[in-house]
């Protein structure tokens, strides 16, 4: 098994992602908001890659959209981005069409994958036991920011890196995973502080989302692993 990472969705491509288990990692905070939407029984999670998109589903029932732009919702929509609007009296038993700037272009891009697989902080144990045990070739792919490589993406590859390296010993990692790792390992008794180090969680905090930044840096929070399918994406595998 070999394992890359790469920074941003514009980076990944069909010949990048084609034949490997490409894990999707928008820590803050697409893919924290795909596992809680998915936690709280929402049925599924249609990721596009612009509002357009979303809008065709507008008056379709049973279809909730959410997004953002510049961190807020965007206009029109049920939801913006934030894990905690996501709810169970809210999206229990609803489709949500979802629309980010970085985290759905991510996974739109990743569609030739062998498997793909969403993951954050809050699933990263689950992530690598299910990494462990489909065996095969692993591409953590951080969607980043603005096409631009963001600390906390890098800093959740490092900790499921970090624990699926304990439960395979013979893993061999690209440099960019060795250095994941790394950065994780120095950072590993305070998440949170360390995502503030990037700008990204600092900008979410100015716009009054400092409790998502909280929530988004909790480990192992959920033992269950998205699955994407088509560009839909499930929750098939639950530990
Ligand atoms: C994204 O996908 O670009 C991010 O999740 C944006 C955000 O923080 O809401």
């Amino acid at each position: 098994m070999h394992v890359d990472v790469t920074f941003t969705a514009q980076e990944i491509e069909a010949a990048t992602v084609a034949g490997r288990n490409v894990v999707v990692i928008d820590a803050l905070r697409a893919t924290s908001t795909i596992i809680t939407a998915l936690v709280n029984g929402c049925q599924e999670i249609i990721p596009v890659r612009e509002p357009a998109e979303a809008m065709k589903y507008r008056d379709e029932k049973g279809y909730l959209l959410g997004g953002e732009r510049g961190g807020l919702k965007i206009p029109g929509f049920d939801l913006g981005n934030s894990p905690l609007e996501y709810t169970r009296n809210v999206v229990e038993g609803k489709k949500v069409v979802l629309c980010t700037t970085n985290g759905t272009l991510a996974l739109a891009n990743s569609a030739a994958a062998r498997k793909l697989i969403i993951g954050a902080f809050l699933n990263a144990g689950a992530v690598a036991q299910f990494l462990a045990g489909q065996g095969g070739d692993v591409l953590l792919a951080c969607a980043g920011t603005g096409g631009k490589f963001t600390l906390e993406d890098f800093l959740a590859a490092g900790v499921i890196l970090h624990k699926l390296s304990k439960i395979r010993s013979n893993i061999s990692m690209g440099d960019r995973a060795v250095a994941a790792e790394a950065v994780y390992l120095q950072h590993q008794d305070n998440v949170e502080e360390a995502l503030y180090r990037g700008h990204h969680a600092r900008d979410l905090a100015d716009l009054g989302f400092s409790q998502d930044v909280e929530y988004c840096a909790c480990v192992d929070k959920f033992e269950l692993v998205p699955v994407c399918r088509e560009m839909r994406v499930v929750l098939p595998y639950k530990r």
